[in-house]
């Protein structure tokens, strides 16, 4: 028997709460509505198209983990994003972790979304820096803090969002953010991670997709949404790639990516550049859904994460239930997660799903007592 009896008490709250995780394979497959594989090329078969093998790095990139093949995919990444550089990093979570831990440091100060994803808040977390969160997206919020924080001496300032929101689906007013991060000397990082492979002609991110990524101190790009594998990149400049190597202890400390898993990165930039119809239909997709009429309250996007708020977790994970009894694959997300009496349907739309497919889900929903 194991002693982990002191375990119980907060499992048994969650259990109350209707909000207790668990696993979940679903038994019979599904249309899927719920990973993040947008375009489809999770089932591409990348490692098919990978070129290198090797299912081990053998150590840190500082140690025998390095190779050629790795910094010739940073290279290629950050040709493709058009940053002067770019560093790997095992998983988004990493990236974020290993960036905010180390750049921002003792006398500086961060400001963040307040939607901003659990990656960015632990990074922040581990930081010497003061840290405060804005009201998502609100802009004049924002300008109210930094004037707040410039009554006090700081060395410098980090303003960091995403270009779209992972649980609610809308993005990030970049023009905006870039403009008051200029007036007020900020660096701006901003989290591309649902905005790759989708925004952009050739699903380049929002960033460079509105042409500001000169002005950007770091963008953070993960291939295990669109790009359908796994990992992350951070783009900024050769500097802060050096800082990184030398200070961000998620890369520093960990056994670098292995070669099959680089050269599959590598697979997704060569495919989805490419994959304008599977582009041009999600957004026909979106479109549809977001003029559906719904008895549930349905959130403002213009990408594949589309949000049906529906109150309370008992609520919500009886309308998933039943949307999954039809064969559809739909998620419930749950308070904790999302802020109580937010508690929602996170639909992701993808490359394939047919309009068929979307209209059995919208007459579902549409059908679902109140
Ligand atoms: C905005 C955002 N950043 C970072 C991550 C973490 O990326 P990864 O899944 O590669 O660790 C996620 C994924 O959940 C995310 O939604």
């Amino acid at each position: 028997m194991y002693a982990d009896d002191f375990l119980a008490a907060k499992l048994q709250k969650r259990q109350q709460q209707q909000a207790l995780r668990s696993l979940y394979v679903p038994n019979a497959p599904m249309v899927d509505f719920c990973s993040n594989d947008y375009l489809g090329i999770a089932h591409a078969n990348l490692l098919a198209m990978a070129e290198h093998e090797g299912s081990g790095s053998t150590g840190s990139r500082l140690l025998a983990g390095n190779s050629a093949l790795a910094e010739a995919t940073e290279q290629i990444i950050a040709s493709f994003h058009d940053s002067e550089a770019s560093l790997l990093f095992n998983s988004g979570y990493d990236a974020n972790v290993g960036l905010l831990s180390c750049v921002p440091q003792r006398g500086d100060v961060v400001l963040y979304d307040a939607l901003a994803h659990a990656s960015i808040r632990d990074g922040i977390q581990l930081s010497l820096a003061k840290a405060y969160s804005f009201p998502h997206n609100n802009m004049a919020q924002l300008v109210a803090k930094i004037q707040q924080v410039q009554r006090q001496p700081y060395q410098h300032l980090f303003i960091v969002t995403e270009s779209v929101f992972s649980m609610d689906g809308d993005a990030c007013p970049i023009e905006a953010l870039v403009d008051i991060c200029q007036t007020y000397g900020a660096h701006l990082i901003v989290d591309e991670a649902h905005a790759i492979g989708i925004i952009g002609k050739l699903g380049e991110g929002l960033v460079q997709a509105k042409g500001l990524h000169h002005q950007v101190f770091a963008r953070i790009h993960t291939f295990g949404k669109a790009c359908g594998c796994h990992g992350a990149a951070i783009l900024g400049s050769q500097r802060l790639r050096q800082y990184l190597i030398n200070f961000a202890r998620s890369f520093i400390y960990s056994t670098a990516l292995s070669p099959h898993a680089v050269s599959t990165i590598q697979a997704s930039y060569r495919i989805f550049p490419q994959l304008h119809q599977q582009r041009t239909h999600l957004s026909q997709l979106i479109d549809h859904f977001q003029q559906a009429n719904l008895p549930f309250q349905k959130l403002l996007s213009q990408t594949p994460i589309q949000i049906v708020v529906i109150p309370g977790n008992d609520a919500v994970k009886k309308v998933a239930l039943r949307l999954q009894n039809a064969g559809l694959d739909v998620r419930p997300i749950l308070s904790p997660t999302v802020p109580a009496g937010s508690e929602r349907l996170r639909i992701v739309l993808h490359a394939f799903n047919t309009l068929t497919e979307l209209t059995q889900l919208i007459n579902l929903l549409q059908t679902e007592p109140v």
